[in-house]
């Protein structure tokens, strides 16, 4: 027992919920002495404990006595529980059980629910704040206030790189964009993948292309101090998990090509359909509604996705150029400045929201 009676021990109990275990794993890595305990008389996360010890069910007499003579005996200082019922309890009867030992984490409720209640107070502030685009389209009707939270719960439960004002943006241009694919270069671990094809679903736009080589040779950038390049990364493992984010949401609705943008250019004009083992067959329209340049952020690469793609984009169509602004390198801010250098005749309306650079072509 000498590091309990050194050291001020947590108690982790029920041990084997999954949120149990991921506490477990934050706690041992801040260095706490940590303690498992179960009520069941054979626990399998037992072995994923340092010290371990049986407690009674809660729903017993013998319970209060043994959280006690455990609280003594090892030392124990704070309690992790994330199951409804046991913290409710501890919450009430702690205090007077034993009070000098804290209750760590506050209500699972609160825990669980919490993304959602910030999931609808982001579709609240959009209705009520919404961007305003000087499109001169008519948008079409707004997404209810569940419809928007579950837009961007479902989008925060994918990792990666689309910030709350750049789906703000992109919800607001699905409004106001004909038909046709979406096509994307660059989706990583597919968080803005996820957006434009829940969009382009609600809105009637078309279907998702997603085009990444997924290869870490094309991650190399160039950027300034080369902080982004030295990133160690797996390109294999992203492709892995953008196809487990999107697979939910494929049903013949998007698909990708694992190939460098360019030659994605040439297999997009000759192939109207794209079947993957894991998504199936998709059938595109061959004109682009929605153009998202997210790929390699080298000026020479930005320029030749815009310069390539962009006459694909029929008229009223929308080009996004992201990290316009970034804090990496200049090369989207280039090439976008160029493009709408060169073509500031056909585009109707351009603004800069979320890092990205939006531009709307002229019908
Ligand atoms: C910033 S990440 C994309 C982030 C993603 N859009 C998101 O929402 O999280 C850039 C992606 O561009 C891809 N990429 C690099 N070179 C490319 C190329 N030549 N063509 C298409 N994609 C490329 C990389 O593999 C990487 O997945």
């Amino acid at each position: 027992m000498g590091d309990f009676a050194e050291k001020n021990t947590i108690l982790i109990f029920p041990a084997g919920m999954p949120r149990s275990l991921e506490y477990l794993d934050r706690a041992l890595r801040e260095g706490r002495n940590v303690i498992g305990a179960s009520s069941l008389a054979h626990d399998p996360s037992r072995e994923r404990y340092p010290a371990w010890l049986h407690l009674p069910y809660i729903t017993t007499l013998q319970f209060n006595d043994a959280l006690i003579q455990a609280i003594a005996d090892f030392n124990i200082g704070e309690i992790y529980t994330p199951n409804l019922v046991v913290w409710n309890y501890l919450n009430l009867r702690l205090k007077e059980l034993a009070p000098e030992v804290a209750l760590v984490n506050s209500s699972p409720i609160d825990t669980e629910l919490s993304p959602y209640r910030k999931a609808q107070q982001f579709s609240q502030s959009l209705i009520e704040q919404p961007v305003l685009l000087a499109s001169g389209d008519v948008p079409k009707a707004a997404m209810s206030l569940i419809e928007i939270a579950s837009l961007f719960r479902h989008a925060e439960l994918i990792p990666g790189m689309c910030s709350h004002d750049k789906i703000k943006a992109l919800y607001e241009i699905s409004r106001r964009s004909p038909t046709g694919d979406v096509v994307e270069i660059g989706s990583w671990w597919g968080k803005s993948a996820f957006v434009l094809a829940r969009l382009a679903c609600c809105y009637g736009i078309g279907k998702l292309l997603c085009i990444d080589p997924w290869s870490n040779e094309h991650l190399i950038q160039g950027d300034e101090n080369g902080l982004v390049d030295s990133v160690p990364i797996s390109a294999d493992e992203a492709f892995t998990v953008f196809k487990i984010n999107l697979l939910p949401y494929a049903n013949g609705k998007l698909n990708y090509l694992r190939m460098p943008s360019v030659t994605a250019l040439e297999h997009y004009l000759k192939h109207p359909i794209v079947q993957t083992a894991t998504f199936g067959e998709t059938v595109y329209a061959s004109h682009i509604a929605i153009l998202h340049i997210d790929g390699n952020h080298s000026y020479s690469n930005a320029s030749a996705d815009i310069t390539s793609w962009s006459n694909l984009v029929i008229p009223g169509g929308w080009i996004i150029i992201d990290d316009y602004i970034w804090p990496y390198g200049d090369g989207p801010k280039k090439a976008g400045d160029e493009f709408l250098e060169k073509n500031y005749h056909k585009c109707a309306l351009s603004f800069v929201m979320g890092d990205a650079l939006f531009i709307k072509l002229s019908y």
